[in-house]
């Protein structure tokens, strides 16, 4: 940091600017202009260019020429900080044309003080958020590598020409966008994953793969851009911004899926590829997305052989898939000479395609080739046209899968149409509850015949239907009546499961894991609610699951739900309106929109009040507290905390008695009576630990924390983040990690360990994502964070351990940035 200011004058205010500068564990550099005989222009040079950052302190005189300006001149390119004292009734004429000059120069930042003590503050303060900015902008990386790309359950088969010439394309750097296009079931997503493994190394940051499939409408892309990226977005924000900001400074492969779904939402690649120059995407799509720049690839059924070919040459891409998938059926399984002329025509009745091929090599096992081949041809029907062919080979797909089902019992049928509600897979459990435990042998029959395919992976199995088989389910289910009553099954299914794990969120990391496994299958019932005009239910799950809104970061997707409600329902009870302003106000708090939160739950606690439903008022009042608090009305959040814990008591909600001594802590903590706030800290984190309520414990735990450090009580506050950061991660709340990392490098900064604390911070900062509002933030008052933090830590610790320290940091995942965090891996 260079300083540049006159000699004769300003002496306490250079001191100020040292004590500032040196707070901040920066070097200052003063040159005193004129204090010397001769112009120290190389000198200056030289020390301007080690230095980030030039700051002028100019009062009246101007030194000798060239004086000051000399040193503002060759500060060319640097941000500059220049401070100008105030009143000058002497002001040399020299320096105030030259300070008349600064002020028209945008990229100045020009201030005026008055005493030193008010230039310290200043200087303090504007450095800091100078730095935190230029900090900001190198963005920390990778996860590993291929993180969501699902992992091929058998090899490839013929697709070596396409392979190539995809290959080509995709690694050259004029190519953004590639769109593999062709009918369901002809290869699009086995290719794109195939090309997803082997082009990996070939980009720094890796490839993230997207699955569109069960996205319902082109607004929300954004959004499952989003979760798929693991970005946890807020509210009041649209996720498509976070999903930019993640992609600006990467250099990967984006991989989209199923495109053809939310075909209106192209234009959001484009954006996203002129925001993000560094990324190629590859999308599958039933049909081009018709975007400039955009290469398409069609691609081709498996290569057929010629008719009539001997049993040598038999063996192309179309019928190697034949043979692998019926020897899945019937191990023994071969071509033979004597069954090769049945194969072929079997491949290419079916126009090579994969999907259907598969479905019928399925059958081997009780219909042999000639048998097969037979069935086929009644059930298939006429052969198509030609490669290019497209409507064709549609026929051709819809006709094999039909097939295949005309094969199925009444009862098989009857779950293979039900199973197409399920939108993102489904397990066991599931089934065996919709179905009873006996219908899991008509579910081996739908695996057996490739209607259903199980998913790779340890653990419990799980399922899922390939899209092309899905639509032909839900239109079966359309024709046999049922589709209300499938869709009302499931979504009360999903409600139920809901209402099992209500309990266990915030408590049971396995419960909101589940939920994130059942995450597309719980919005689709929340779409079923809202379709079905059944609103009251759709308030009632939004109830049962705001705690994994909050705790995995899908506070934006609750807020769209919630509004949805609002916006269509007209007729809503009295009661329900009161509770779903409770939800609406409580998503608009913790994504930080106080306006909205207060007029949302102001109105709620009205009409609960007039209706008598004193048991949610707590709840309601508690959060009006602490925005209250939040504007420094203290009296009045005391008033609302007051009911808080009044009508608490009365209705045996002792959760909410914790709530209430969080928010009282705060208040002394904000008045500065930390005495007193980590006394009421204590006594919440008592009560929240005996009703078990581990989120309450969580924000008692950082609260204390942070009044422990206001003290300068470091040891206690690592003590009580250690406590309350393993509360946070038992509760599976990913959301709040970072915050418990950015604490966790803070007290290691103090305890002068640089570069622990340089590696919580790059993970802090990695899991963090694009977006920062999440829950804790809205209970847990700020952390008082030691200094200017990382620039200082990059001079002192000097760049080579600075940069070892960051890559471990950006590295790490949650477990293993927790695990250090807490010294239980040595790092
Ligand atoms: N080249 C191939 N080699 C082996 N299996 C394939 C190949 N292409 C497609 N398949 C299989 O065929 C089925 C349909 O392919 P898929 O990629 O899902 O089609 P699409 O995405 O075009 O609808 C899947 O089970 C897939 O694994
Ligand atoms: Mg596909």
């Amino acid at each position: 940091m260079f300083v540049s200011s006159t000699i004769d004058e300003l002496a306490p205010e250079r001191q100020a600017v040292r004590d500032a500068v040196l707070g901040l564990r920066l070097i200052p550099v003063m040159a005193e202009s004129a204090a010397r005989p001769h112009p120290r222009r190389d000198i200056n040079r030289a020390y301007l260019r080690e230095s980030h950052l030039f700051v002028g302190i100019y009062w009246q005189g101007f030194g000798d020429p060239p004086g000051v300006e000399e040193e503002f001149e060759c500060a060319a390119d640097l941000p500059k900080l220049v401070y100008v004292k105030q009143p000058a009734p002497d002001r040399d004429p020299r320096l105030a044309a030259m300070l008349a000059r600064i002020q028209q120069d945008a990229r100045v930042s020009y201030r005026i003080f008055g005493t030193a003590g008010e230039l310290r503050h200043m200087i303090r303060d504007d450095i800091a958020l100078l730095l935190s900015e230029r900090f900001a902008t190198p963005e920390p990386e990778p996860d590993p590598q291929l993180a969501n790309v699902p992992a091929p359950s058998s090899p490839i088969l013929g697709r070596d020409a396409e392979i190539a010439q995809l290959r080509k394309l995709l690694t050259d750097p004029d190519v953004r966008l590639v769109t593999l296009t062709g009918p369901g079931g002809v290869g699009k997503t086995r290719l794109a994953t195939e090309l997803a493994g082997l082009l990996a190394g070939a980009y720094p940051d890796g490839v993230r793969f997207v699955e569109l499939s069960t996205v319902t409408t082109p607004d929300l892309v954004g959004a499952a851009l989003a979760q798929a990226l693991g970005l946890h977005t807020t509210a009041g924000r649209p996720p498509i911004e976070d999903v930019e900001a993640y992609l600006r400074n990467r250099t990967l492969l984006l991989v989209i899926d199923n495109f053809e779904q939310v075909a209106e939402a192209a234009p959001v690649i484009s954006r996203l590829l002129s925001a993000a120059p560094e990324v190629t995407a590859l999308a599958t799509s039933r049909a081009a997305l018709r975007l400039t720049g955009e290469y398409t690839v069609e691609v081709p059924p498996l290569p057929l052989p010629e008719p009539n070919s001997d049993y040598s040459d038999a063996r192309t891409g179309a019928v190697r898939l034949f043979v692998d998938r019926a020897r899945a059926a019937k191990r023994d399984f071969a071509l033979t000479p004597q069954n090769t002329q049945a194969v072929i025509e079997i491949c290419r009745r079916l126009d090579g395609l994969p999907l259907a091929i598969e479905l019928a090599a399925a059958k081997v096992r009780v219909l042999p080739p000639p048998a097969l081949l037979e069935r086929l041809r009644k059930g298939v029907g006429t052969l198509s046209g030609g490669a290019r062919d497209l409507p064709v080979r549609q026929r051709t797909l819809r006709n094999t899968i039909a097939w295949s089902h005309d094969l199925l019992t009444p009862a098989q049928r009857r779950l293979f149409c039900h199973l197409g509600v399920f939108a993102g897979g489904f397990d066991l459990d599931s089934v065996d509850a919709l179905f009873g435990p006996d219908d899991v042998e008509p579910l081996d029959v739908l695996v057996e015949s490739s209607l259903v395919k199980q998913e790779a992976g340890e653990g419990e199995p799980r399922f899922r239907m390939l899209d092309s088989i899905r639509e032909y389910a839900l239109e079966r289910l359309r024709d046999t009546g049922l589709w209300h009553d499938a869709h009302a099954a499931n979504a009360a299914y999903f409600l139920a499961l809901a209402e099992r794990l209500e309990l266990l969120l915030g408590f049971e990391p396995s419960a909101i894991e589940r939920l994130e496994t059942e995450h597309d299958n719980i919005n689709a019932s929340m779409n079923w609610f809202i379709d079905d005009r059944d609103y009251e239910q759709a308030i009632h799950l939004s109830w049962l699951i705001w705690v994994f809104w909050w705790l995995h970061g899908h506070v934006e997707e609750g807020v769209r739900y919630l509004d949805q409600v609002a916006d269509e329902a007209s007729d809503l009870s009295e009661q329900a309106t009161a509770l779903l302003l409770v939800g609406t106000g409580a998503m608009a708090f913790v994504s930080g929109d106080l306006d909205r939160s207060q007029a949302d739950l102001t109105r709620s606690r009205a009409l609960l009040l007039a209706l008598g439903d004193d048991g949610n008022v707590p709840a309601v009042s508690g959060v009006l507290g602490t925005i209250a608090m939040r504007r420094g009305l203290n009296a009045r959040a005391r008033e609302l905390l007051e009911e808080t814990r009044l009508l608490g008591e009365r209705f045996g909600k002792e959760w909410v008695h914790s709530l209430y001594y969080s928010r009282m802590g705060n208040i002394a903590l904000s008045e500065g009576d930390t005495d007193v706030a980590a006394r009421i800290f204590e006594e919440g984190l008592e009560i929240a630990e005996r009703s078990h309520d581990r989120l309450g414990a969580v924000v008692d735990l950082y609260s204390l924390a942070v009044t422990a450090i206001t003290t300068g009580d470091v040891d206690g506050a690592e003590a009580y983040l250690r406590e309350g950061m393993t509360h946070s991660a038992e509760a599976g709340d990913r959301g709040s990690m970072a915050f418990w990392l950015e604490a966790m490098a803070d007290i290691r900064i103090r305890q002068g360990r640089l570069d622990r604390a340089v590696r919580l911070t790059a993970a802090a900062r990695t899991l963090r994502s694009a977006s920062t509002a999440v829950w804790l933030r809205s209970f847990a008052p700020e952390w008082p964070a030691v200094n200017g933090g990382m620039p200082g830590l990059r001079t002192e610790l000097g760049e080579a351990s600075f940069a070892a320290a960051w890559a471990r940091g950006s590295q790490d995942d949650l477990g293993s940035a927790v695990r250090f965090a807490l010294g239980l891996d040595p790092g």
